[in-house]
């Protein structure tokens, strides 16, 4: 305190009561938060009150100015910040500080299997957002990888439950501590795009618990996240934004979610169902017959003033009220009003460094006869780079997880700058795609127009390719409408631009060929038989070309495993062969059954026995070479007094490189009164391997790991009998097997 200050108080002292110089409680840090709250809450008028449940401009809500609590700041998400539209348009605000740095799609990230690598994103991801002033960012989502053609599923984190479970809690951790609101999203059973208003997802209890709920719940209860976003299809006849089962029954009741439940842009569709069933916040609709576009409608949003209507006539009571703004207060105290929330950085060389590793980590070698990969620059002369996607910026477009970015590096430009002087990098365009690149006033401003017919693109690229020592092609898909977007699915698994047919022509032309496909998605491969190397490239944010170009020319081993199955045909899918998905526009609700159950991604291709996908669950080469021990237990049964059983298996780097592995454990219950998969993954380790180092990984087993969820108990179950542990470096690549039992 300076003199001044001392002064002022002291004279202060002498004239207020003792009651009026007091910090109101809500004020006071040293406070415990849920007495903050209370306090809070019983200052606010019925209007304030009212003002907080919905939005005041296109991502942002009131917050209590006579208060002096702040607006609530969103933003997507999930890989990086968006930039700033208008007040109330969805155009641009146009600034000029507000671009960002790109990460990699969470696909990628999932891609990983680091959960260190997750929690360095959201981190990263965390500050860019807390510089930017955004107190809640929409993300990540972990909605299941159910089939191929979901326009989403890039920003996804794949098929598996436990994957996905691991890898958000570190993220939101990363997001959370930086004292910005993780919005998990989008809960529940959004699994495609097209329809995603108009499904209602029939799915059994079972199904439900065991693959589309576990990431979620761990986000919650490991996560702690402090956001959940409801999502825009129906479950049981109700929206999920307010679902009485999704939203009060588990989420608030069962998982004890303590947090905001946001909806999804235009996801509530009733005031009394959104007050009762567990919506806290909503958010971009148009309501009461304002049509799509008028301005200022937020006073006709559900939760306004049809609301505030309903407690005037005291048609409701104001407990659910109460209730929401207590989480939505709860929301800004560990946020916007934290007393210590750090500072926040933007583009800083330290989040460019986490998109490069996070990219390099995730990026998957799925192919490479005869070790072609990585390119040997003392005998390259001369590199092809072929195809749309080698120079296409990929941070615009896909729809909300658009970006505007500060700097993008193409994957031509991060080789051309990795190769430089060592060998003449050529580029041949090979196919037009999609030569636009905006998306909501953001554009990229490149021109990718290119007038010639595809016979004379495949013609230049086969010539070039001709001589060339390596050729690369880079496509894959784009996120324009039905290549990897929101609200549109894809037609089928095939590519699109007649790209099946210039790698075929490149395959012909050069025997050195590698395919590096660019999606967040499975796509057809029927050349794989012709191209010895092919590489999943995911969407790589930022630091795209730098990641890419490390991977092929060997500076990083790498080191990514698939977070879903590659099928070779859609009928291979289970969504698509049992259960029920449908690509046609419908503006009547229609149902959605999820037939196949449990039985998605590997657990359906290891029951039948007789699909081979293109690449399974897990799988990822590397440039050196792992072997691993026979697994051992400590104990071959699992009793009532011991907690898990503690298995170890050492691996080795037999090849040359450092590297990194994946060990994956997969449990199998042997004999079951209900159906269950062959095998499930409980355990992944990555580790880092020198040449000739060995490592012991250990992996505790515990009830938790045998459980099944029976929908008649409607609890986990973990049934007594003989259980084998599988210690695998793919779903279908097994290194070893050790059998225990349960008693
Ligand atoms: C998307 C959300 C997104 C929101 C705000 C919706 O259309 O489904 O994921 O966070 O828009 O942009």
């Amino acid at each position: 305190m300076n003199s001044k200050t001392y002064l002022l108080a002291l004279a202060l002292s002498a004239v207020l009561p003792l009651s009026a110089q007091q910090t109101p409680i809500y004020q006071d840090a040293t406070k415990h938060i849920e007495e903050r709250v209370e306090d809070a809450l019983s200052r606010m008028t019925l209007q304030e009150k009212v003002a907080m449940v919905h939005a005041q401009s296109k991502f942002s809500s009131a917050g209590v100015p006579r208060l002096g609590i702040p607006e609530v700041w969103m933003t997507d998400g999930p890989h990086g910040i968006r930039s700033e539209v208008l007040w109330d348009e969805w155009d641009q605000a146009g600034w000029t500080n507000d671009s960002c740095v790109a990460f990699p799609a969470l696909t990628c990230l999932a891609a990983t299997w680091n959960e260190e690598i997750s929690s360095l994103y959201g981190k990263s991801i965390g500050e860019e957002a807390l510089y930017r002033g955004k107190d809640v960012l929409l993300g990540p989502g972990v909605n299941i990888y159910r089939t191929p053609l979901n326009g989403r599923n890039f920003e996804y984190m794949g098929e598996d439950p436990f994957l996905a479970a691991r890898m958000v809690v570190p993220y939101i951790h990363g997001v959370q501590d930086k004292g910005v609101a993780a919005c998990v999203k989008h809960f529940a059973l959004n699994n495609h795009e097209v329809n995603r208003h108009t499904t209602n997802v029939i799915v059994d209890d079972r199904t439900l618990y065991e693959i589309y709920l576990p990431a979620f719940k761990a986000a919650v209860q490991e996560g702690k996240a402090w956001a959940v976003m409801g999502a825009y299809n129906l479950y049981q006849n109700q929206h999920a934004c307010h679902n009485q089962r999704l939203l009060n029954d588990i989420l608030k009741g069962e998982w004890g979610f303590d947090g905001v439940v946001v909806s999804d842009w235009g996801g509530v569709h009733n005031t009394d169902q959104a007050i009762t069933n567990g919506m806290d916040m909503e958010f971009g609709s148009w309501t009461n017959g304002l049509s799509n576009g008028a301005s200022n409608a937020y006073d006709n949003y559900y939760l306004a003033m049809p609301y505030l209507q309903r407690i005037r006539e005291g048609k409701v009571g104001t407990t659910e009220l109460d209730d929401k703004v207590r989480r939505i207060l709860r929301l800004c105290f560990r946020t916007n009003m934290s007393p210590t929330r750090p500072l926040g950085s933007l583009c800083s060389p330290e989040h460019y460094e986490a998109a490069r590793r996070i990219g390099e980590e995730g990026i998957v070698l799925l192919q490479n006869r005869d070790n072609l990969l990585p390119i040997d620059l003392d005998r390259a002369k001369k590199i092809l780079v072929v195809g749309e996607n080698a120079i296409k910026m990929m941070t615009v477009g896909g729809g909300s997880s658009s970006l505007k970015v500060q700097r993008e590096v193409s994957p031509l430009e991060g080789i051309r700058n990795r190769v430089a002087g060592r060998a003449e990098v050529v580029y041949a365009r090979g196919y037009v795609g999609d030569a636009g690149g905006e998306y909501n006033g953001v554009v990229t401003g490149q021109n990718l127009k290119d007038n010639r017919t595809p016979e004379e693109l495949i013609a230049e690229a086969v010539r070039e390719a001709a001589d060339a020592d390596y050729v690369i092609f880079i496509g894959g898909l784009n996120k324009s409408a039905g290549q990897d977007c929101e609200d549109t699915d894809r037609k089928g698994l095939g590519l699109s631009y007649g790209q099946d047919e210039l790698i075929s022509a490149l395959a012909e032309a050069n025997k050195n060929l590698i395919v590096v496909n660019i999606s967040g998605n499975a796509v057809a491969m029927p050349w794989m038989d012709r191209v010895p190397a092919i590489v999943q490239g995911w969407y790589l944010g930022s630091e795209a070309g730098n990641s890419l170009a490390a991977i092929l020319m060997g500076d990083v081993n790498p080191s990514g495993k698939l977070p879903f199955t590659f099928p070779a045909r859609l009928e291979d899918v289970p969504a698509h062969s049992l259960g029920e998905y449908t690509g046609v526009r419908s503006d009547t609700v229609i149902d959605i059954r999820y037939n196949e159950g449990i039985f998605v991604g590997y657990r359906w291709t290891d029951k039948q026995k007789k699909i081979r996908p293109l690449f399974p669950f897990g799988h990822g080469l590397s440039y050196t070479t792992f072997a691993y021990d026979k697994p051992t237990l400590d104990n071959r049964t699992l009793t009532a007094d011991t907690d898990a059983l503690t298995l170890r298996v050492k691996v080795r780097n037999t090849g040359t490189r450092a590297g990194q592995e994946v060990v994956q454990l997969y449990i199998s219950d042997k004999k079951s009164s209900l159906p269950r998969p062959i095998k499930e993954l409980k355990g992944f380790r990555k580790i880092s391997l020198a040449p000739g180092e060995e490592q012991e990984v250990v992996f505790l087993i515990n009830r938790e790991a045998l459980s099944f969820f029976d929908d008649a108990k409607h609890e986990w179950v973990a049934e007594p009998g003989r259980f084998d542990a599988i210690i695998a470096a793919s779903a279908t690549d097994i290194k070893g097997t050790i059998s225990f039992e349960l008693k």
